[in-house]
């Protein structure tokens, strides 16, 4: 008792740790009961992907929002080509790897229609992409056609029967010494361009 009454300022001290302790024990994790400049850790700002309170003006109270209508580049569409013309067929999705040729020759087939349009559209496309090199008539003649030291003729007997597929996967990818073309064109531009190689190989 002596010793207590003695060093009371210490039992003082303790009870209150204890209690400081055991207070501290009830919290759960997501109690946030004093922050020291809560600033620094949750943006002022509205944070998509990090939110504390509701949003008192957005939807469903979130920061995020659903982005308006038509802003997000599709990989798919469906496309006019002039009266009756629709392709229904979704242009824009091919996950044929770049080294299976074969699976682009069997399963690919032209979604765009064949008309005046769609032909002479590919003509124009075929002259920016391809002419320099496959000539106009696709011979082969074009004027960087010398650089690669033999560029082939659509209309012979290896080229004249390649199919759709075959020409859009080379198109894309590229062939032997020919560069790939896909980053350059929608696959669009390149069915377009597949109906013009035909011609040539046709007709050249
Ligand atoms: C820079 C020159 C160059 C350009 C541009 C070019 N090509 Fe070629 N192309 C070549 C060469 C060279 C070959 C022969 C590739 C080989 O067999 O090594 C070739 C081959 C081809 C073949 C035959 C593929 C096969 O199976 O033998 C097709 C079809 C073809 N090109 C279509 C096109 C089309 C369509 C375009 C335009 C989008 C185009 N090329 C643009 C140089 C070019």
């Amino acid at each position: 008792m002596d010793f207590l009454r003695k060093n009371v300022g210490y039992v003082w001290l303790l009870g209150a740790v204890v209690v400081i302790v055991l207070m501290s024990l009830g919290r759960g994790h997501d109690d946030r009961p004093l922050e020291y400049s809560p600033n620094m850790y949750y943006s002022v700002g509205y944070e998509p992907l990090k939110q504390i309170d509701r949003n008192t003006i957005n939807p469903m109270g979130l920061n995020m929002r659903a982005p308006v209508k038509g802003t997000v580049s599709r990989r798919n569409y469906n496309t006019k080509f002039g009266t009756g013309d629709e392709a229904i067929t979704d242009l824009m999705v091919y996950d044929i790897p770049a080294d299976s040729m074969g699976i682009s020759e069997r399963t690919l087939e032209n979604p765009v229609p064949l008309n005046d349009n769609t032909l002479k559209e590919g003509e124009l496309l075929y002259g920016r992409y391809c002419i320099h090199c496959h000539g106009e008539k696709g011979k082969g003649d074009g004027t960087v056609a010398k650089l690669y030291k033999g560029v082939p003729v659509y209309s012979s007997d290896a080229l004249k029967n390649l199919n759709d597929g075959h020409i859009y996967h080379t198109i894309t990818y590229g062939k032997g010494r020919m560069w790939p073309h896909g980053s350059q064109m929608t696959p669009e531009e390149r069915w377009k361009i597949v109906h013009w190689v035909h011609k040539l190989q046709f007709n050249p």
